[in-house]
């Protein structure tokens, strides 16, 4: 068990959390999506045209089965954790964070995202709803659940890594801080 994912929708903070995280905590860190883009050789809004959510998430499920058992900080796109086989491969191989945003913090940040498909067919709305659907998948994946509104990026990595330390112990195997 050596590996952190952040989880959380798309606009919750998890790559920038992911690299700030990295640096603090002297652990590599991968984003899948752009891990599935360099294996495809397609952007994520081609491979949702061009080969369908479906098959979009096949990779996500195939990347976590395959990637290198090493100690490492992922952060997972926003839909791996709708599914229950992913939860589970994420929980038995490492710590799962989960990145708490509101959703108007969320639609700022994403509403005018050319590069995030579902974002661009959904509505406000639309997008609130699958938020609200979502998050469920998101605290029954997550060991550790960090609330990010009216905090700074400095104050989400300090607690962040503070818990991850906390649990690592019992979750990853190395001695706690
Ligand atoms: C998706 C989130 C995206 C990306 C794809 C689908 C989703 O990742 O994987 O556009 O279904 O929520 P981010 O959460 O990094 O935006």
């Amino acid at each position: 068990m050596k590996k952190v994912y952040l989880v959380g929708f798309m606009g919750s903070g998890k790559s920038a959390i992911g690299r700030r995280l990295s640096y603090f905590l002297r652990m590599p860190y991968y984003d899948m999506d752009k891990e599935i883009i360099r294996r495809e050789g397609l952007t994520i809004p081609e491979i949702f045209e061009q080969k369908g959510e479906v098959y979009f998430r096949q990779k996500e499920t195939q990347f976590l089965k395959e990637f290198r058992d090493e100690f490492c900080i992922i952060a997972t796109g926003g839909g791996v954790s709708i599914s229950e086989e992913n939860r589970k491969i994420m929980r038995q191989t490492g710590l799962v964070l989960f990145l708490d945003a509101a959703f108007s913090d969320i639609w700022k940040r994403v509403h005018r995202d050319k590069n995030r498909p579902i974002v661009q067919k959904s509505t406000k709305e639309e997008l609130e709803e699958l938020y609200l659907k979502r998050r469920k998948y998101y605290l029954n994946a997550a060991h550790i659940t960090v609330r990010t509104e009216g905090r700074s990026l400095r104050q989400i990595v300090d607690y962040a890594a503070f818990q991850i330390n906390r649990l690592k112990g019992d979750h990853i195997g190395v001695e706690k801080a």
